[in-house]
């Protein structure tokens, strides 16, 4: 994959979510990992639970870990994430500072990852369409109001000026209520002049009901173009056994993002059924699904060829 996405005129990064526990102890997946990818993502390992798990006490080493393998092996790294309502040690929802809390976290993992990885997740599914404000009235939100959405983006941009901080979000592909909130909440940022580089689009399609068309998916990565923002599909992964379906979703996707200047990247939420899939995602340990390019065996299915031809203009 890596090797067709680069030889693109305009060339995009194509990778996976990829976990430090089979990445160390599955032959297997580390060769397919560092020979198809260009860009990865540690699925966990860069979460406040895993990187702060006290406050004050920082734990680097499963993180850094994947860092070096990617770097080992020529692959950027895009990390998440900085300030999301889940995955977060328990001493963090109970600490009265919250702003502290959230400016101190931002300030301590950006600096220390600075210079090797490339992208960062700032702020990780901020939307819920159900409220007036389209925001999840989560803790930080609690806080700080919807204001902590730009404290962030600026925290992150002062640590590590050179990485490229987007906003990611799920279920905002498709038209509706999550796509009118996201696209109204990153064009205010916009207009306040808040450093954000780009949108994650999640792309989790778990049913029938979240298939979205190529053409529809299109639609938004323009519309965020015109706000002079990046896109990228960061968590993609198709839950069905209908490997055809899966091919077209994976291949039609992709292909927008070649297509389309501002899409910068193509992301899998992991690239083997042997280690499941979101649609099991808070299962511990993950159990085999069937979302995913390759196989519990790690052989390449129909989509891993549809991600190919994706790629070929
Ligand atoms: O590592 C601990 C282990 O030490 C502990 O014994 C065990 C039981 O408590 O938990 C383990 O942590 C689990 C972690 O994955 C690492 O495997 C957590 O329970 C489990 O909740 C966590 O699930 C992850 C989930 O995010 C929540 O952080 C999934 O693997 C991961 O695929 C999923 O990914 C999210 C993206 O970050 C954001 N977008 C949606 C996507 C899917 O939900």
């Amino acid at each position: 994959l890596r090797g067709r996405a680069q030889k693109l005129a305009r060339p995009i990064g194509v990778g996976s979510a990829l976990a430090i526990a089979p990445l160390v102890a599955d032959d297997r997946y580390r060769a397919v990992a560092g020979e198809q990818f260009d860009l990865i993502t540690p699925e966990n390992e860069m979460k406040p639970q895993f990187l702060q798990p006290a406050r004050g006490v920082f734990a680097f080493a499963e993180a850094d870990a994947l860092v070096d393998f990617a770097r080992a092996n020529g692959i950027k790294v895009h990390a998440h994430t900085l300030v999301w309502f889940e995955a977060l040690p328990t001493w963090m929802r109970s600490a009265p500072d919250k702003r502290s809390v959230m400016l101190e976290h931002i300030r301590a993992v950006a600096t220390h990852f600075a210079g090797r990885v490339a992208e960062w997740d700032v702020v990780n599914e901020p939307i819920n369409q159900d409220n007036p404000d389209g925001l999840e009235h989560n803790l930080w939100y609690q806080a700080m109001g919807a204001d902590y959405i730009a404290e962030a983006f600026r925290a992150a941009r002062a640590a590590d000026p050179n990485a490229v901080l987007y906003l990611n979000e799920y279920g905002a592909e498709q038209d509706g209520g999550r796509w009118n909130a996201l696209y109204a909440l990153v064009k205010k940022l916009r207009q306040a002049r808040v450093p954000i580089d780009g949108v994650g689009l999640q792309s989790h399609e778990y049913d029938a009901a979240d298939r979205v068309p190529a053409e529809v998916f299109r639609k938004k990565v323009r519309a965020l173009a015109a706000l002079g923002l990046k896109v990228r599909v960061s968590e993609m992964d198709v839950s069905t056994s209908d490997q055809a379906v899966q091919a077209k979703q994976f291949g039609e996707r992709i292909a927008v993002c070649r297509q389309e200047p501002n899409c910068t990247g193509f992301t899998s939420w992991g690239f083997t059924d042997r280690y499941g899939s979101t649609a099991d995602a808070n299962r511990y340990p993950p159990v085999p699904g069937n979302a995913l390019p390759w196989t519990t065996g790690l052989q390449p299915k129909r989509a891993h060829t549809a991600l190919l031809n994706g790629l070929t203009p």
